[in-house]
């Protein structure tokens, strides 16, 4: 049962890895805890929801709904939600379970950030994107129609439970968007994990548990280590932006109705490495064997009608950009990247327009 621990300059908290582990997730509460809630989506209830139901057996907690998608993930669905907690006897002693994909973690979390000034927040994500990335480190909020996540704040949650047994009945483009997350953190830290994602891909697309479940530990090591030496993204925690930048740029252009995140976050990855190729910080064939390795994980939907140009604008709008700087998290070898700003428009237009032929 490999356990991670984050530890912030105000929280401590594990994050298990452990198949099965839902069926326990009683054990994780505060035996002080008052009214719980769980919020998720019917359809993440609707496939996993039986057996958070008997984990809870002997614990009095509610139900609420978001709407799921991307394009749902705004801040009205939370005033409703936090109205029925208010009506359902929700008070300061409350505690939030955020049971679904990345978006209901971020979502709950912020939930549970400002309900009544803030509450704990249990998360237990059930896609492998979650698992591996969104769950982890307090990262919590909502988009707004001019970019991402620009509503949010940093919540630390008690505990992260992860359940890889949960992921048999993830469909496959949520699975398939999930592993572009992976690869990420293989090429910002790790090529161990990297050469697993390029060199096995069948036994990681057949979903093999060995294989699965080390992808996940090993993302979530490296989650808690970079989340614990910056929790508030002063340095480190810019690498896990490797492919967010332009990535975030395609979702809002597309207005977070065509990609999922994780399938924008890899056409991210693409025009981040073409442009670390072209400023000369990754050999061309570095280059190559990463492209190489984040096709294997796709197709992601079609690409036609957007333009490059409207893409480089948008990277003026992402919270990412301080003081008009763009900053990009380009690889200088497997394993490892750099942070990067000041790079020439016409480099960047050039790379967007490479990533999206
Ligand atoms: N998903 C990037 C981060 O948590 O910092």
């Amino acid at each position: 049962m490999p356990v991670f621990e984050v530890l912030t300059p105000r929280e401590r908290y594990p994050a298990i890895v452990e198949r099965g582990i839902l069926a326990r997730a009683a054990d994780y509460l505060p035996p002080k805890a008052g009214r719980v809630f769980v919020v998720s989506t019917q359809d993440v209830w609707k496939h996993q929801g039986e057996a958070l139901e008997r984990a809870l057996a002997g614990t009095r907690h509610e139900v609420l709904f978001l709407p799921g998608g991307e394009d749902h993930k705004r801040l009205a669905p939370l005033e409703a939600l936090a109205g029925q907690m208010v009506e359902r006897g929700g008070d300061r002693s409350s505690l939030v379970i955020a049971f679904g994909g990345g978006i209901v973690n971020d979502m709950a979390g912020f939930l549970a950030a400002i309900f009544m000034r803030g509450i704990p927040v249990v998360q237990i994500p059930t896609t492998l994107l979650a698992q591996v990335d969104a769950a982890i480190g307090g990262k919590t909020g909502v988009n707004l129609a001019a970019g991402k996540n620009l509503i949010g704040s940093f919540h630390q949650p008690l505990a992260v439970l992860i359940d890889p047994a949960l992921l048999d009945t993830l469909p496959e483009r949520e699975y398939r968007a999930g592993l572009f997350e992976v690869l990420k953190h293989g090429v910002i830290r790790s090529p161990e994990l990297f050469r697993v994602m390029a060199e096995r891909s069948p036994e990681v697309l057949a979903r093999v548990p060995d294989v699965v479940d080390f992808m996940i530990a090993d993302s979530v090591r490296i989650k808690a280590e970079v989340v614990s030496a910056d929790e508030r993204e002063g340095g480190l925690r810019r690498i896990l932006n490797f492919g967010h930048t332009i990535g975030h740029a395609l979702e809002a252009e597309t207005a977070y109705s065509r990609f999922l995140h994780g399938e924008a976050v890899a056409f991210g990855m693409q025009a981040a490495v073409r442009l670390a190729e072209s400023a000369r910080h990754l050999s061309p064939d570095d280059s190559a064997c990463i492209r190489a390795a984040i096709r294997r994980y796709g197709p992601i939907p079609p690409l036609d009608g957007i333009p490059a140009e409207s893409l480089l604008r948008r990277l003026g709008s992402d919270k990412k950009t301080v003081q008009g700087k763009v900053h990009f998290v380009l690889p200088t070898r497997i394993g490892q990247v750099t942070v990067v700003s000041g790079i020439e428009d016409a480099l960047v237009l050039n790379a967007i327009r490479a990533a999206l032929a």
